[in-house]
């Protein structure tokens, strides 16, 4: 008994010394003084920057008050718009991580304070930079993050207390013929800021396509890559983590690696589809690239006003006569908002006009037959073409993105759920649609090539559908709204959290369980989800969870990397004021 007590004191002592069960928070007598900050930035040669929230521009009090109101107008009217966020160390596209603080569209009056983002970013430019950051990190214990573009919509990677590692400039890209035992061919290595429209025109350069977003300005080698990643390509090539052929990255113990499939196997597959900011700092990604190709493209948009029994048949002919062009190579990205179905668009990357044609000939008929000419009185169109290149199409086709104003939530829907049970599909993604929620679909095909090996949840290699779920007001027609009293959707509302909690729960407790239902034991695409997804673990990772545990706590063992529903996340929990704690049991 007394040398049980002597053997395990020492060890729980050694325990509470090394292992505080709450990352030092500022102000706090562990934060390191002012000298400190100062001696590590000089060890980084500048590079670290200290937090001053965008929105200071609009305010009149609070510690970063600096009003300015010509600024602050701009700032409103751009905010839109990702650049203004991903240009800058700190902002969050998804605003609800910032906790309403230094909001710029609260009164000028209401304080500017940093709020729940992280205090500092180191502008990482050297794997040294990485590796001094987590030196300095470890030594006094706070709260690391890794931010690229902040796209990230479950606040990844945002940060309160932080010191962030801002991959955004690193910038290199070289061209490689690439060969291993594994794959032979054209690949291009891209630093880790390098994001999607930087990425296809350096492809589009040397004639070849690379897989990137929809959205052009998501990172290739952050959230996109490691959790997945669709685009119009991901037909004919697989997802972005298909493509991915070697990882160069820095781990929390501050060794420089390569993962690929013969070196660091684990930490490659990992990688590859578990999950952004958790194994460890990506500093470049070699994936592979494909020759250029005719692609053919199609847009299409008609408004079911007044003929809402047609409209979803309309639906539900396109979302099943369109499988067969799926599985030769076509993705589909289509909406329904209000009353307004839109298709931006529909492409065959390598296919022809002819076949678009004929797979939408369907959807066009019916179109006809419900009395097109009323439906196209409103908003209707219809565009088909057949560009030389992939990139001719992916300009001309593909709109711009903004950043996404509202509460989100994301289902992928099984290829065997379109076939066999279509009509409970249809008449879920109405129930949601006429509830004022924007139901958003990415139809796609990513198993039709052999799949690699990496840690991608199998839920996407069954998916037809990927959909992602917001609460926007629509400005569109609204004839598919009940004209209730209960009437809850918002769009993101910068002013009042509690109508985003009320969105964000109507969304976890009903909007997402209508689509769950129909995909038992199914998943949904980590990067595009509901942050409060319950049962994250097995809905986000599948099947690949217990493994990338074991990858998570052999290369990360102190748990210095976290970000939130990332694997590993459950060993902490968050306090309200943003404080990071190792959680009870874990
Ligand atoms: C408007 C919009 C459109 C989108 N369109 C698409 C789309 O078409 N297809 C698609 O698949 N997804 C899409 N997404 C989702 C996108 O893939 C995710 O938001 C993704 O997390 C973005 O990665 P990022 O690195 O650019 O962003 P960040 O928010 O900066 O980072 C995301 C995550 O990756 C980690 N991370 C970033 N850099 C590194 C690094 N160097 N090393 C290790 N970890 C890192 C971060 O810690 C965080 O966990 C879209 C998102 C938005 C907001
Ligand atoms: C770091 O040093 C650079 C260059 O000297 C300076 O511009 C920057 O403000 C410093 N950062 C902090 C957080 O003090
Ligand atoms: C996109 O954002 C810009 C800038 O805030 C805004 O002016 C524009 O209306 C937005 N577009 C859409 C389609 O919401
Ligand atoms: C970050 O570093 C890059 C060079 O790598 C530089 O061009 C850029 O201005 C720096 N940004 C900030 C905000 O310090
Ligand atoms: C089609 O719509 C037009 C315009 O609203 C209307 O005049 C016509 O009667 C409709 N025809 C049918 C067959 O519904
Ligand atoms: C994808 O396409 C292939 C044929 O190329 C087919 O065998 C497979 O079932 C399809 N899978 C899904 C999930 O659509
Ligand atoms: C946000 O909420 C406020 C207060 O309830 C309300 O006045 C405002 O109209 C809302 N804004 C939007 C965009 O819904
Ligand atoms: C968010 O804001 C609330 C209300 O101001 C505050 O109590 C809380 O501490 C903040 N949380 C974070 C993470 O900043």
């Amino acid at each position: 008994m007394w040398q049980g007590i002597f053997f395990w004191a020492p060890l729980v002592l050694g325990i509470q010394a090394t292992s505080p069960s709450c990352r030092c928070f500022p102000n706090e007598p562990c934060w390191p003084s002012l000298q400190q900050w100062s001696d590590f930035n000089a060890t980084l040669g500048g590079k670290l920057i200290s937090t001053v929230p965008i929105g200071s521009v609009c305010h009149t009090h609070g510690e970063y008050a600096a009003y300015d109101p010509e600024a602050c107008a701009d700032l409103i009217s751009d905010w839109g718009y990702p650049v203004t966020h991903y240009d800058t160390s700190s902002s969050p596209m998804a605003s609800w991580f910032s906790n309403f603080s230094c909001d710029p569209f609260l009164a000028p009056d209401v304080p500017c304070n940093i709020g729940s983002v992280q205090w500092f970013a180191v502008n990482v430019s050297t794997a040294e930079d990485v590796q001094k950051t987590l030196r300095f990190t470890n030594e006094h214990n706070i709260r690391l993050a890794i931010r690229n573009t902040g796209h990230d919509y479950l606040g990844k990677s945002t940060a309160p207390g932080a010191v962030a590692l801002w991959t955004h400039y690193l910038k290199d890209t070289q061209h490689l013929e690439y060969s291993s035992a594994h794959y032979t061919g054209s690949a291009m290595r891209l630093g880790a800021g390098i994001q999607g429209f930087e990425a296809t025109a350096a492809a589009h350069a040397q004639d070849k396509v690379v897989v990137t977003g929809n959205c052009e300005s998501v990172g290739i080698a952050g959230g996109y890559t490691q959790g997945g990643g669709h685009g119009q390509l991901a037909s004919q090539f697989g997802l972005a983590a298909d493509q991915a052929l070697e990882w160069e990255v820095v781990t929390a113990d501050g060794k420089l690696l390569t993962a690929s499939p013969t070196e660091n196997a684990d930490l490659y597959w990992a990688l590859s589809g578990g999950g952004g900011g958790t194994y460890a700092v990506v500093l470049s990604v070699t994936v592979k690239t494909h020759p250029e190709m005719t692609t053919s493209s199609a847009t299409l948009t008609f408004d079911g006003t007044g003929v809402s029994t047609e409209f979803w048949k309309i639906v539900q002919t396109f979302v099943v006569d369109i499988l067969p062009l799926l599985d030769a190579g076509a993705v589909a990205i289509w909406a329904i908002s209000g009353s307004i179905f839109s298709l931006t668009p529909i492409s065959l990357p390598g296919g022809r006009r002819d076949q678009l044609q004929e797979a939408l000939t369907p959807t066009l008929a019916l179109l006809k037959q419900s009395n097109i000419s009323y439906m196209l009185t409103t908003i209707a169109a219809y565009d088909i073409q057949e560009f030389p290149t992939f990139w001719a199409s992916f300009q001309a086709m593909n709109p711009h993105s903004n950043i996404t104003e509202a509460q989100i939530g994301g289902r992928l829907i099984p290829r065997s759920t379109v076939e066999s049970d279509l009509a409970s599909l249809i008449s879920a993604i109405r129930s949601i649609a006429e509830e004022g929620v924007v139901v958003s679909g990415v139809s796609l095909n990513v198993s039709r090539a052999a799949i690699p090996f990496n840690a991608v949840n199998p839920a996407w290699r069954d998916a037809a559908i990927s959909f992602v779920l917001g609460t926007y007001v629509i400005s569109t027609p609204h004839f598919l709204l009940p004209l209730s009293t209960n009437y809850l959707i918002s769009t993101y509302n910068y002013t009042n959290p509690k109508v985003d909690i009320q969105c964000q729960s109507l969304m976890t407790d009903s909007i997402v369980p209508r689509l769950a239902a129909l995909s038992p034991g199914g998943g949904a695409y980590l990067n595009e989800a509901d942050w409060r997804q319950p049962d994250w673990q097995s809905v986000f990772y599948g099947d690949k969870y217990p493994l990338l545990e074991v990858i998570k706590a052999k290369y990360d063992p102190e748990h210095v990397f976290y970000a939130r529903t990332a694997v590993g996340s459950e060993w902490w929990h968050e306090e309200l004021d943003g404080r990071l704690c190792r959680a009870a049991c874990a």
